[in-house]
């Protein structure tokens, strides 16, 4: 195993040569935020949220995407960084219809909380305000679509870790949506075994556990990377 030595907000640290700039961060003490990213699930840099400077280059680089390089000068926190994280976070919440105060993850809202943290009390852009359906056809769980913000969590936790692959994503753009099997309702699902792995995984209030109310749903995101582990660690082979 190979070590690379970088520095991450002037702090000397050593990684793994596999190791994201995320991961090293973090190890390091580093907290950079993520969305999208969730320990135990491959990384796919979709929110963006977690851009980083890099000495040398002007393109911002995606830290849960991109592998520890010798020499590697990063900076995680800058007023410019801020602003796009600001200015991402508005528009996600421009896309759809985040109404937090009558959620059920109303206070266990990864989405809410990054905007909290990155004060964000307005929004610059127009709401969409798109016609969204909620599919609660599953026996115990349900999902609005008015809350997700296409992290693609709930599709690498089922085929990754579950090995249903019952989540995809169809459409593009604005259109895009997450999908059951063949964009069939949840309950009809074939192939989803109710194991609530992307309920875990999400991090709003867009997959949920049925019979949940206002701001009730908390949700364990060890989980995923304590199965992953266990596996990986033949953990569970006697
Ligand atoms: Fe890196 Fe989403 S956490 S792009």
């Amino acid at each position: 195993m190979a070590i690379k030595t970088l520095t991450i907000d002037g702090q000397l640290v050593s990684a793994r040569e596999e190791d994201t700039i995320l991961v090293a961060a973090r190890e390091a003490g580093v907290n950079i935020p993520a969305l999208c990213y969730v320990d135990g699930l491959t990384p796919v840099g979709a929110c963006r949220l977690c851009l980083v400077e890099q000495q040398g280059t002007n393109r911002l680089q995606a830290a849960c995407a991109t592998k520890v390089q010798e020499g590697m000068e990063i900076v995680t926190n800058s007023p410019r960084l801020h602003e796009y994280r600001k200015m991402i976070l508005e528009l996600l919440f421009a896309e759809r219809n985040h109404i937090c105060a009558v959620c059920v993850a109303n206070n266990h809202c990864e989405l809410q909380d990054m905007a909290v943290r990155h004060g964000m009390d307005h929004v610059r852009f127009e709401y969409l305000y798109p016609q969204l359906s909620v599919d609660v056809s599953h026996e115990q769980f349900g999902i609005d679509h008015n809350r997700c913000i296409l992290c693609t969590r709930c599709v690498r936790a089922c085929h990754e870790i579950e090995g249903a692959h019952t989540w995809d994503v169809s459409g593009r753009g604005v259109r895009a949506r997450v999908i059951t099997d063949m964009n069939q309702p949840w309950g009809d699902s074939d192939t989803c075994t109710s194991c609530g792995k992307c309920v875990q995984a999400c991090p709003t209030g867009a997959i949920f556990r049925q019979g949940s109310t206002v701001a009730e749903m908390e949700r364990d995101r060890s989980m995923l990377q304590f199965l992953v582990n266990a596996r990986e660690k033949k953990q569970w082979n006697v």
